[in-house]
């Protein structure tokens, strides 16, 4: 089978094509520091036989906390804590990347102590309810900057490699789309300016570890948003980032403010035909790119996985809430199992409800 194959990513080797997608746990401590429910969720992902765990957000900058009890890396001192959490994983035969983000507007003020959210432009975020504060020319340096040292205490700290949140609305995702970026300076204006962001966030990373260590980002084929990015141009971008020397690309889609059924993170995947509903996308990523190709978004079957790798519309496979549910999935799947338990409630999404992340479904079993 494919899907149990190793691929290698640079320096990871990973055992097998499945990826646990970055999912936000609430379950760092109020200062982002990590905690032993953090480090226990992550070992009992690696033992659960995922090839690649991909970290919740965490956040680079504190202007960018989107949520709360969110891991931080925006200062060095973080970094003995973290070492904790990447050697527990290489010990249980795991492999971390860091997801490293900003959240732009997607913030409520509470997340940021009564601060304005920033973002390119004062564009109105209906969801979180906020008017942005444009960035200044200053602030935007700044924010691109911690990227990078991120990115150094992040390979310091002992992760595999970085993926950049460069997805689903937050503030990387903000800057390449057209409808939230109306600037009309080196940030924004047309396509090529609206790629700078994310290049100078990507040249600074490179700045502080090299081309050796496996940078990756998650991008949005599309935003499903009016005046959003759309494939056309997300096209553009991979095969620049390409060119940039990016790692590995995950596609997904859609902003907090999509209608449901277009957001990154939909529901009620009760079908074949529902799973993997960025399967189109990826197709055409691979059609254009050279670089690894994950696919994200309602991936519940193995044997959807395996026709997805075989036909080679993706080259690996990346999954969220089945494994907030199941997080041995892969095992079973190794043993024949089929179609993941998950049954895609987002109940698990009710951060504000929820002590921490977890499948809601399993506690009304108990
Ligand atoms: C509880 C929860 C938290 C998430 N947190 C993140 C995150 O921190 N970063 C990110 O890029 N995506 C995040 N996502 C989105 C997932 O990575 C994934 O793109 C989406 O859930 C679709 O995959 P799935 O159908 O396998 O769940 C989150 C999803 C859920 C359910």
């Amino acid at each position: 089978m494919k899907l149990f194959s190793p691929f290698e990513i640079k320096s990871i080797k990973m055992k097998n094509r499945i990826v646990r997608s970055a999912t936000y746990e609430k379950m760092a401590d109020e200062d982002g520091f990590i905690t032993d429910r953090l480090i226990n969720l992550y070992v009992t992902l690696a033992k659960g036989g995922v090839g690649l765990i991909i970290t919740g957000n965490v956040l680079v900058h504190t202007s960018g906390r989107s949520a709360p009890k969110i891991l931080c890396i925006h200062n060095d001192f973080y970094i003995e804590g973290l070492k904790k959490l990447t050697q527990a994983v290489h010990e249980s035969d795991g492999k971390i990347v860091i997801q490293l983000s900003h959240g732009g507007r997607q913030c409520a003020s509470i997340f940021l102590y009564g601060a304005k959210p920033v973002a390119p432009s004062a564009v109105y975020e209906p969801v979180y309810k906020v008017m942005p504060r444009e960035l200044t020319q200053e602030e935007i340096w700044e924010i691109i900057e911690s990227f990078g040292k991120a990115a150094r205490r992040a390979k310091e700290a002992g992760f595999d490699g970085v993926q950049i949140h460069g997805a689903h609305g937050y503030l990387v995702n903000q800057f390449l789309s057209p409808y939230t970026n109306r600037r009309n300076d080196y940030w924004g204006g047309d396509e090529e300016r609206r790629f700078h962001f994310l290049e100078e966030v990507y040249n600074s990373i490179r700045d502080n570890v090299g081309y050796d260590y496996p940078v990756m980002i998650k991008l949005n084929a599309c935003d499903f948003i009016k005046g959003g990015l759309t494939l056309e141009e997300s096209l553009k971008i991979a095969k620049r980032l390409e060119n940039l020397g990016i790692d590995a690309i995950e596609v997904s889609g859609g902003i907090v403010e999509s209608k449901a059924e277009e957001r990154p993170v939909r529901v009620k995947i009760d079908s074949k035909e529902k799973e993997a509903y960025f399967r189109a996308f990826s197709k055409e990523f691979k059609k254009v790119l050279k670089v690894p190709i994950m696919l994200v978004g309602g991936i519940r079957s193995r044997t959807t996985a395996e026709d997805i790798l075989e036909k080679n519309d993706a080259d690996l496979i990346s999954l969220s809430r089945p494994l907030i549910r199941e997080p041995d999935l892969p095992k079973k799947w190794l043993k024949g199992k089929d179609v993941a338990d998950c049954i895609y409630c987002n109940g698990c999404m009710r951060f504000m409800k929820l002590e921490y992340v977890r499948c809601t479904q399993l506690e009304k079993k108990k």
